[in-house]
């Protein structure tokens, strides 16, 4: 199970994100046009993912994640030819410099960190790519110390919140796609200089459910050629639950106070931080 993971630059990754690949992802050559799907693992990803690739005329290709697979991943990403939309779940310090001096266009999703570590758990358990997991509170406090694959939640969160306010990056929180997604498609569509009347937006709002996308996955025979997240390519393992608050569910009341307290020392001067808190599932 060890063999499972592997450390580069004292962060934890999966096997299926080779050594060779992470340490070439330097010399990946960006795209001025290239747009960056950015988060944490188990933010909605495959959420923001199917959104993009519901905008019609969008003009796009959804390719697999830049730290995926071996090196030849890299070159592979050359031959698209379209405009490529890009998922990572790469700290701001690991993702390729030319990502930086192009200034790509980033989404980045980010989610209650208490909800993700929680479906974290799940995937640890159900995904054959990640080790299995004794307990809950065992998992619980791997996530607490970053020794989970990524790193932790905190840092990476903390890392990308830096250029929050940048023009080319926009930050989005699952929270606010529960809450209204039509609105969050808009600002995506905005953001991107795509323009989707509102017909068509509630249509992507419609194919983009939680249980639409459930469905899907399941009549879908996996392409292990088109993942959204490096940890997998089975689709089936991705759309659990997919509510705002179930980590009421597994944690004790002690394991809420302890992640609060280090929530709140870690967050202390993030606006993300406050933004979490106010979607008033985090307190
Ligand atoms: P749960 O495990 O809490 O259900 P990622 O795509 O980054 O791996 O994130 C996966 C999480 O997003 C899972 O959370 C999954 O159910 C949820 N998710 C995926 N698609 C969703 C959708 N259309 N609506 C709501 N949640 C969704």
């Amino acid at each position: 199970q060890a063999s499972l993971l592997h450390r580069h630059k004292g962060t934890l990754f999966s096997a299926m994100s080779s050594k060779e690949l992470l340490d070439s992802l330097d010399s990946f050559d960006a795209r001025e046009d290239d747009i960056f799907l950015v988060s944490y693992p188990k933010s909605g990803t495959h959420w923001v993912a199917e959104v993009i690739e519901n905008i019609p005329g969008a003009g796009i290709t959804l390719t697999y994640p830049i730290e995926w697979g071996d090196i030849s991943k890299l070159e592979e990403l050359k031959t698209v030819a379209k405009r490529r939309v890009i998922p990572t779940h790469l700290s701001y310090e690991m993702t390729p410099v030319s990502v930086k001096q192009k200034k790509c266009k980033i989404v980045y999703i980010v989610r209650d960190p208490k909800d993700t570590a929680v479906s974290l758990f799940h995937y640890y358990r159900d995904n054959p790519n990640l080790p299995s997991p004794d307990t809950w509170p065992s998992f619980l406090e791997l996530f607490l110390k970053g020794e989970v694959v990524y790193g932790s939640w905190f840092d990476h969160v903390l890392s990308w919140e830096k250029h929050k306010n940048d023009k080319n990056v926009l930050f989005l929180f699952y929270e606010e796609m529960k809450e209204d997604l039509v609105k969050t498609i808009k600002k995506m569509t905005a953001f991107l200089g795509i323009s989707v009347d509102d017909t068509e937006m509630s249509k992507i709002a419609q194919n983009t459910s939680f249980s639409e996308m459930k469905s899907n996955a399941v009549k879908e025979n996996c392409d292990p050629n088109h993942t959204v997240c490096a940890l997998t390519s089975d689709r089936n393992l991705v759309f659990r639950k997919g509510v705002v608050g179930d980590w009421i569910n597994y944690f004790t009341p002690k394991q809420k106070s302890v992640f609060d307290e280090l929530f709140r020392e870690k967050m202390k001067h993030s606006d993300v931080g406050r933004c979490l808190e106010e979607y008033g599932t985090q307190m």
